[in-house]
Order: C-alpha cells, then structure tokens, then sequence
C-alpha cells in the first residue's frame, strides 16, 4: 500500500465520504483507489471493492476526447438499475417536472440494463453539446462546477452496493445518469448548467464560490416548481431518488429566492427540510440565468 501522501484526497461535492485518487501516477496503487467507510454497504464485499478500483482506474486514465471504456458491471448491478428504474417510473409519472420528462422521452435510456457512459454522453452531446467524462470519485466543487462551462459534466461511473438499491451514501452512476445527464438533454437545463460554470470561473473568493455551490444545490440538486397547481421536480437530487421525490412534499416551500438560496446552509446526508419552488419552469429559467449572468 503506498503512503497516503502519494495521494490526493477528492473533497466530497456532496457528503463527507472522502475517495482517495493517484495524484502522481507513478505512485498509483490499484489496490486502494478507493476506500470506502466501515459503514459503506459494500464494504465487507471484496469484489465489490475490486470492481470500484477497476471503474475508479478507467476515470484516472481517461483523457478527454477518448471514448470512455465500459465499466465491467456484474449481472447483479444491471438488477439495482432495473430495481431503481421499476421505482422511479411511477415516481416520475407522478412528481417529475414536463421538461424532465420530455427529456426522458428524448434520450431513451435503457431500463434494464446500466447504460455505459460512453452511449449516453453519445445521446446527451448530439442534444444539447454536454459531454459527460468520468471521474475516480468526487471532485472539489470549483473544478466540478467550472467544468460546467466548457459543457462537461464530471461523472462518476461505479453503481451502488447491490444489497441497498435504494439507498447510496454517495452520488453514484444512477444519479449521475438519471439525474443529470437527462437534465442535460434540455438546452435551457444544459444552458443553465453552463452559465454555472461560467460563474463559479469568475469567483474571485471562497465566499462567492460558497454562495454559488449553494445556489446549484438549491436549483440544479434540489430545484422544484408549479406546474398545473402541483409541486414539481426539475433538481437531479430528487429525480434520482423515489424516497426523495416522496420526502420533498414534506419540505417547507419558500418561494424560489436565489439570494436567499445562496445564503442558506443544508445538510446533503438528510432529506431537504427546505426547498426553494420557483411558481414555474420559465420563472426558475429566468431568474437562475438573470442570477449567474449578474454574478461579477
Ligand atoms: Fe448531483
């Protein structure tokens, strides 16, 4: 095991689980890529273990413009998918937004199978020009975010631990995919995405970096709407997740605020108690764009 001063510990964009990554190739141990928690459901399974440290080497490997290899998924995990897909459907039908669904429509994304990340940023780029690139595991949030801006969406590849489909303390490939890279086949979701990007590029200060991370939470995580009197998802934290979209008519509403949004702290590894719901799709585009484009 090589010292863990060969490598470089990637923060955490949404909770605390830390993921380690070769900062210096030449000192790139496969065996602990990654190292998840004593708590990690898969901990105790070493193949498990195995396959994340193959998937996490496919991401340090990668350099951009090169399709992205396969991820070598076992039947057992195209199941989670199918299992997690058969929950959402429903959960879609009933609290999705119209734009996410229309996306869905669009993509077309397998749903009994895990799809590779090569064919979907294949599908997403010929959309809407967002190209998803894989990543060991979480990324510090300015290189996340500004990434954004070039129209590349950082993306992690691994898929949960089989013995909990519907529970990941970590972002893993279904929200990646079923969050995110479906929101990216919306030009207005994909263009918000981008001037996020180009926002946090011009943050001067951690401060304002802080402030525009929150606003992301808020809007692109965690963002609901109106729509036909009903509250709605747009955020790719909800839309990943059947317990979430269930949990988030539990949340107190306040109306969409985004200087409020950006002040406002949350705790990623709990349900949102507080939402910011904008009273309509075309609200929430204008104002998150009149937001980012007047950031200095
Ligand atoms: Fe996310």
């Amino acid at each position: 095991m090589t010292e863990q001063t060969e490598h470089a510990t990637l923060l955490d964009r949404v909770d605390e689980h830390a993921v380690l990554a070769a900062a210096d190739e030449a000192a790139f141990d496969r065996n602990t890529l990654v190292r998840l928690d004593p708590d990690h459901p898969g901990f105790r399974d070493r193949e498990y273990r195995a396959r994340r440290n193959r998937i996490a080497q496919i991401a340090v490997e990668y350099r951009p413009g090169a399709d992205i290899p396969d991820a070598p998924y076992t039947p057992q995990e195209h199941e989670v998918w199918r299992t997690i897909c058969e929950a959402l459907a429903p959960a879609h039908e009933e609290h999705a937004c119209a734009e996410y669904l229309a996306c869905v429509e669009r993509l077309g994304l397998p749903r009994d199978r895990i799809p590779q990340l090569r064919e979907v940023t294949e599908k997403v780029e010929a959309l809407c020009g967002f190209r998803l690139e894989p990543v060991a595991g979480l990324v510090e949030p300015r290189v996340f975010l500004e990434s954004l801006a070039n129209g590349v969406f950082l993306s992690t590849q691994y898929i949960r631990h089989h013995s909990t489909p519907l529970y990941t303390p970590e972002p893993d490939v279904v929200h990646e995919i079923v969050g995110h890279a479906v929101t990216l086949a919306s030009g207005r979701l994909a263009e918000l995405n981008r001037l996020v990007g180009r926002a946090v590029r011009r943050a001067r200060t951690a401060e304002e970096l802080e402030r525009l991370s929150r606003v992301y939470w808020f809007t692109v995580e965690f963002g609901v709407l109106r729509e036909g009197g009903r509250v709605k998802a747009y955020g790719t934290g909800l839309l990943s997740s059947a317990g979430e979209l269930e949990a988030m008519h539990t949340a107190e509403l306040r109306p969409l605020d985004l200087e409020a949004a950006s002040r406002q702290q949350y705790d990623p590894t709990h349900f949102q108690p507080v939402l910011f719901c904008a009273a309509s799709f075309d609200e929430m585009y204008e104002a998150l764009k009149r937001y980012l484009l007047n950031r200095s």
